[in-house]
């Protein structure tokens, strides 16, 4: 997240300009990566059909961005509902990250998606949206090992009992020590999809269009991914087929409430953030994890990458490329990326979708500035600190 510690562990090579962490303004918003070819932006605002149950008005996504905002018993706020409610002009708009329950939360004041209260609040902002125009998808959380007591009274739990590295982790202006996690038990693994299943009923409840699975970042299905942080011996550990029947499973117990179709999974194979660490093999995971996927009828896979431009030498280049060689379907590009480079990578096919985070947050009204050509506000934590 945001204020984490985590910086980047990625091994580039070769790196473009890379900005290690997106607390540093973003180039995309200060005009900084130009693509060659700068003609061509109008694929961005083209109608762009997922499926069958959902078309989306422009190719141009809110990437989920945390708030930190949360109120009462984490609940979005009324700033969260004028937060989306302006930005829904976009193709589709993705929520912060969102916790499924009540032990898996990570930093301060990040709303969940588990109690009646909570989804009452939702409601609110899935129908101010609604009332624009808009989509959003919920994206559903659970960080596993990188869950605090601070906040949640026990122990975090994830696939096996290595500790997060490094002594200490910021949690907003909280200094808090790491807590080893306990390894979860196949009690605790069924118990924690049944939890997604219900975060994914909530959120239809709530009237959300969609979910997206957070997969990336480091956090639990990425940790099951990763052999760094998945020792286990059992179905859920060992082989590339073990280390991803968490994501699937976890796809599925969202599919099963939602259909495929309106269902996303955010992917970071990069290993680049959530203090994860890339280890030969790794890759055979997520390879298997698409692989399956590509016959699942997802509604798309997202990019998690703080700058897609970073070439890394385990991916044989950069991320999205990666996720493109291995996933048929709808692919949601993400990281660095201006109007420009955004429009010439789709019209070459290299992504489907934009998701844009930092320009976002920094300009409600980014879609009609990029179709104006309008000069962007800049991002900064100045910016972040303004939102309510
Ligand atoms: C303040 C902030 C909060 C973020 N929170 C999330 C989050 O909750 N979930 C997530 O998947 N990514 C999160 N990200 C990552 C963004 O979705 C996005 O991947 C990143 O900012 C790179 O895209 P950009 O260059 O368009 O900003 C966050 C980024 C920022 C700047």
């Amino acid at each position: 997240m945001a204020n984490s510690t985590g910086g980047s562990t990625g091994r580039a090579n070769r790196p473009l300009d890379r900005s290690s962490h997106w607390s540093v303004a973003a180039g995309a918003q200060q005009g900084g990566r130009q693509s060659t070819a700068v003609t061509g932006i109008d694929v961005l605002f083209e109608p762009f059909t997922l499926n069958d149950q959902i078309t989306m008005r422009n190719r141009i996504a809110l990437s989920p961005c945390t708030r930190n905002r949360a109120e009462n018993e984490l609940e979005p706020t009324a700033g969260a509902v004028a937060y989306y409610a302006s930005r829904a002009d976009a193709g589709l708009l993705v929520t912060e990250a969102t916790l499924i329950n009540e032990n898996c939360q990570g930093y301060i004041d990040t709303p969940g998606i588990w109690s009646e209260a909570q989804v009452k609040a939702w409601a609110w902002v899935t129908d101010a949206v609604h009332d624009r125009g808009g989509q959003i998808f919920s994206q559903i959380w659970h960080v596993g090992r990188l869950s605090h007591p601070h906040f949640t009274g026990v122990r975090p739990i994830g696939p096996s009992k290595v500790p997060t590295r490094g002594k200490r982790r910021q949690v907003g202006v909280l200094n808090l020590y790491h807590v080893w996690p306990r390894a979860m038990s196949e009690t605790d693994i069924r118990q924690v999809l049944d939890d997604y299943r219900r975060a994914a009923r909530n959120a239809k409840a709530a009237g959300f269009d969609g979910v997206e699975i957070h997969g990336a970042n480091g956090y639990l299905p990425d940790q099951f991914l990763r052999q760094c942080t998945n020792k286990r011996t059992d179905a859920y550990g060992g082989s590339p087929q073990n280390r991803a029947r968490f994501a699937l499973e976890a796809v599925d117990a969202v599919a099963s409430v939602f259909g495929p179709e309106r269902v996303g999974l955010r992917l970071s194979p990069a290993a680049y953030f959530g203090l994860m660490t890339y280890e030969p093999g790794d890759n055979d995971g997520y390879i298997h994890l698409m692989e399956q996927l590509n016959s699942a009828g997802l509604a798309y896979l997202h990019v998690g990458i703080v700058d897609d431009f970073v070439e890394y030498d385990y991916l044989d280049g950069r991320t999205s490329a990666f996720m493109r060689r291995h996933y048929d379907g709808v692919l949601m590009g993400n990281g660095g990326y201006d109007a420009a480079t955004a429009a010439a990578e789709i019209s070459r096919g290299g992504i489907d979708l934009i998701s844009f985070g930092r320009p976002f947050i920094a300009n409600a009204d980014l879609v009609k500035r990029l179709r104006h050509g309008e000069p962007l506000r800049p991002y900064s934590r100045a910016v972040l600190d303004e939102l309510r």
